[in-house]
């Protein structure tokens, strides 16, 4: 596409703009690596090269530097990746889980000091079709509603992800206030929160949405003052295996 027939930006939606951007960033993280690639290559091939040390030892600097910056973009590509919102793929769900995990780190440090300890039981490496990104808003918001609930009590944020046939099973447990039994169908209603101006009551709507885009569903079972377990069903990949033939009967 020449950028003659790219659409203004004044005419995209918020999602097109977002993915013109990821497309964008993409690209530079591409070019940029090569870029990287060459520099780092070149010094490395002086250390083999007949020239005063003080050369090799600049060199040698220029190639760690430039290894560095290979990290530091390497770390902004795990960020954008996956954001696409159009791209659905087989994704490892444990990732998914681990990248949340990462992103929420600083939250959970914060509070394990007051007291949130995190247990984690990663059992499964089963491969879920979905949006990386979408899939990560849905988990993160079921993660930071239990860190919230956990806020005055503390407690422990448990995770456990499993397989049960062909279903990818994730478990979010919390020890924190716990929701009342008439307000268990509410919660997935859009704009009901309890928290009051600092939430927006959209959260568990969207992992809903979310969730059950890619086929799978997900429950809530609280239990008052002790904590809440919300739980997510996923239909995993299955994977085709080569039947070999009966060589016995011959
Ligand atoms: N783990 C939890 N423990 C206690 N209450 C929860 C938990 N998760 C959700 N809730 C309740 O569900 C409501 C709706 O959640 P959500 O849709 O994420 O919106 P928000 O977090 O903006 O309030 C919350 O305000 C809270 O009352
Ligand atoms: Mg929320």
């Amino acid at each position: 596409m020449d950028s003659n027939s790219k659409k203004s930006i004044a005419n995209m939606s918020t999602e097109e703009y977002l993915n013109a951007i990821i497309d964008l960033s993409e690209e530079i993280v591409h070019d940029f690596k090569n870029t990287l690639a060459t520099i780092s290559g070149i010094s490395q091939l002086t250390s083999y090269q007949q020239v005063p040390n003080e050369v090799k030892e600049n060199m040698e600097l220029i190639k760690e530097a430039a290894l560095e910056g290979r990290e530091q973009i390497d770390r902004f590509y795990q960020f954008i990746r996956g954001y696409n919102v159009d791209i659905y793929r087989y994704e490892a769900f444990s990732n998914i889980v681990f990248t949340c995990l990462d992103l929420i780190n600083h939250k959970i440090s914060k509070l394990e000091g007051e007291g949130i300890i995190l247990s984690l039981n990663i059992l499964s490496m089963s491969e879920v079709y979905c949006n990386e990104y979408k899939m990560r808003q849905a988990i993160l918001n079921i993660l930071i509603n239990a860190i919230d609930a956990m806020e005055e009590t503390g407690g422990v944020l448990e995770l456990n992800l499993f397989d049960k046939s062909d279903t990818i099973i994730l478990e979010i447990m919390d020890t924190g206030i716990g929701i009342p039994e008439e307000n268990l169908d509410k919660i997935f209603e859009a704009n009901y929160t309890t928290k009051g101006k600092k939430g927006t009551g959209l959260g568990l709507k969207v992992s809903r949405t979310v969730i059950e885009k890619c086929g799978g569903r997900i429950d809530v079972k609280s239990n008052l003052g002790k904590g809440t377990i919300f739980t997510i069903y996923l239909p995993i990949k299955i994977v085709e295996r080569w039947i070999y033939p009966d060589i016995i009967n011959w």
